[in-house]
């Protein structure tokens, strides 16, 4: 059997099939950065079948599909393993989300939501694969490099 980097864990949410470097995103997008009391393994730049990826794991919290699916913003190929009892029970590919909300701030310097004003940055998902996103306030597109933009 094929040595492991991180071992398998037997509950949770496996988070497969990143982009490669793009784990701390991943994270940053599902709201776990320092201080969080999650149990969480990261494992970033391994040679997986299809070349180099990252994969994150989080035990003993099946993280919900809608909340997953934002990952698909930078990480469109990811794949999200359902872990109970050592066994993946659900597996699923992630999708693009129709609307974003409070994850992405907007690349034009002039936006209101990039003001001092209370306003939480919205976009609509006007194309899936690959994503791109309109501003909800000044219409301005963002086609690549949503990793550069998130809050
Ligand atoms: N995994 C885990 N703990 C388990 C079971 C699986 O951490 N108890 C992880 C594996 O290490 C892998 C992912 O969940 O990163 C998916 O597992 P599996 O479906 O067994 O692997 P593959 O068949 O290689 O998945 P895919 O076809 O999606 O690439
Ligand atoms: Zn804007």
């Amino acid at each position: 059997m094929k040595e492991l980097k991180v071992k398998r864990i037997e509950s949770g949410t496996v988070i497969d099939h990143i982009p490669p470097g793009q784990a701390p995103n991943v994270l940053k997008i599902l709201g776990i950065r320092g201080g969080s009391k999650e149990v969480v393994s990261m494992v970033m730049n391994v040679v997986g079948k299809t070349g180099k990826k990252d994969i994150v794991k989080i035990e003993n919290r099946e993280l919900a599909e809608d909340e997953l699916d934002q990952i698909a913003l930078i990480a469109p190929n990811a794949t999200i393993n359902i872990i109970r009892d050592y066994e993946v029970v659900e597996k699923y590919k992630v999708t693009p989300p129709d609307f974003v909300e409070g994850v992405v701030k907007c690349s034009n310097p002039n936006c209101i939501s990039n003001t001092n004003e209370p306003i939480v940055p919205k976009f609509l998902v006007e194309r899936k694969k690959p994503v791109v996103l309109r501003c909800m306030y000044c219409e301005r597109k963002i086609t690549e490099d949503i990793a550069k933009y998130l809050m």
